[in-house]
């Protein structure tokens, strides 16, 4: 086996204790998403905006990996193949695991970005709105995270890694939002074998080969042990 290629969804930090989009009682529940998630909510009212990042960002410091995130990293340290971890999440929590091959395809919580010049740097815990840019200065910085609308990041290298995968495995996500729902049929057309890890069939369960219910920190960890047994 060369290549697995492993996206993540919000199911996979649920267990640190990080709120889901979808749940009842999740992200989507509390806030409007054209509000804090779509470049039109940030020049509406980029307070209310750069607030709910603030939030989420000190949320993420305050919470560990759990056991899913780190058998990620032991499969990517131990196994022969390639390990490549897509992620939707924008915490931090798969870096502190120790994953390092890792694409944060929607933006990541400690990255600031430059509405006019592109330029990236760390972002402080509490941002404001009207922050400088420390390259071209203007006050035009904003959360690094890829609003609805707007392109994921990696695309081209992300899809060339999907027709590379013998293995696929979503882990925690409820295939709603593409492209990262489409990855499952992007990697059956390369021929990979595809696992779903969820507490249910998501909205593409039905593409993949094999499902494996339950909470990630327990089916992740038993399928590491069992690819590192082979
Ligand atoms: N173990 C495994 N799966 C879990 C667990 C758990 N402990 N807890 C929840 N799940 C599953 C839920 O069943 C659900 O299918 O995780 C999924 C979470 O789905 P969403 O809340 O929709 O999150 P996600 O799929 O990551 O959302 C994708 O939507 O709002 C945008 O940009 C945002 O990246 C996000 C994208
Ligand atoms: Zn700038």
């Amino acid at each position: 086996m060369r290549k697995i290629v492993i996206l993540t969804g919000a199911g996979i930090s649920a267990e640190s204790g990080i709120e889901t989009f979808r749940a009842e009682d999740g992200l989507w529940a509390q806030h409007h998403i054209e509000d804090v998630a779509t470049p039109e909510g940030f020049v509406r009212d980029p307070k209310l905006v750069v607030d709910f990042y603030n939030a989420r960002r000190a949320q993420a410091a305050s919470v560990e990996p759990n056991a899913a995130h780190r058998a990620l990293a032991r499969l990517e340290v131990e196994h022969e193949a390639e390990v490549v971890v897509i992620t939707q999440n924008v915490d931090d929590l798969h870096e502190r695991g120790g994953t390092t091959t890792l694409y944060h395809m929607h933006g990541h919580l400690k990255s600031a970005l430059c509405a006019d010049c592109d330029h990236r740097w760390p972002a402080p815990m509490v941002m404001s709105p009207g922050d400088a840019c420390p390259s071209c200065t203007a006050p035009s910085a904003r959360p690094d995270i890829v609003w609805f609308g707007e392109m994921p990041y990696d695309m081209e290298t992300l899809f060339r890694h999907l027709t590379e995968a013998d293995l696929f495995a979503a882990i925690g996500t409820s295939g709603n939002v593409y492209p990262a729902a489409g990855f499952v049929a992007e990697a059956r057309r390369s021929g990979a074998h595809t696992i779903e890890f969820n507490l249910e069939r998501s909205a593409v369960g039905n593409q993949f080969a094999e499902h494996r219910i339950g909470p990630a920190s327990q089916t992740v960890t038993a399928w590491v042990d069992d690819l590192l047994k082979k």
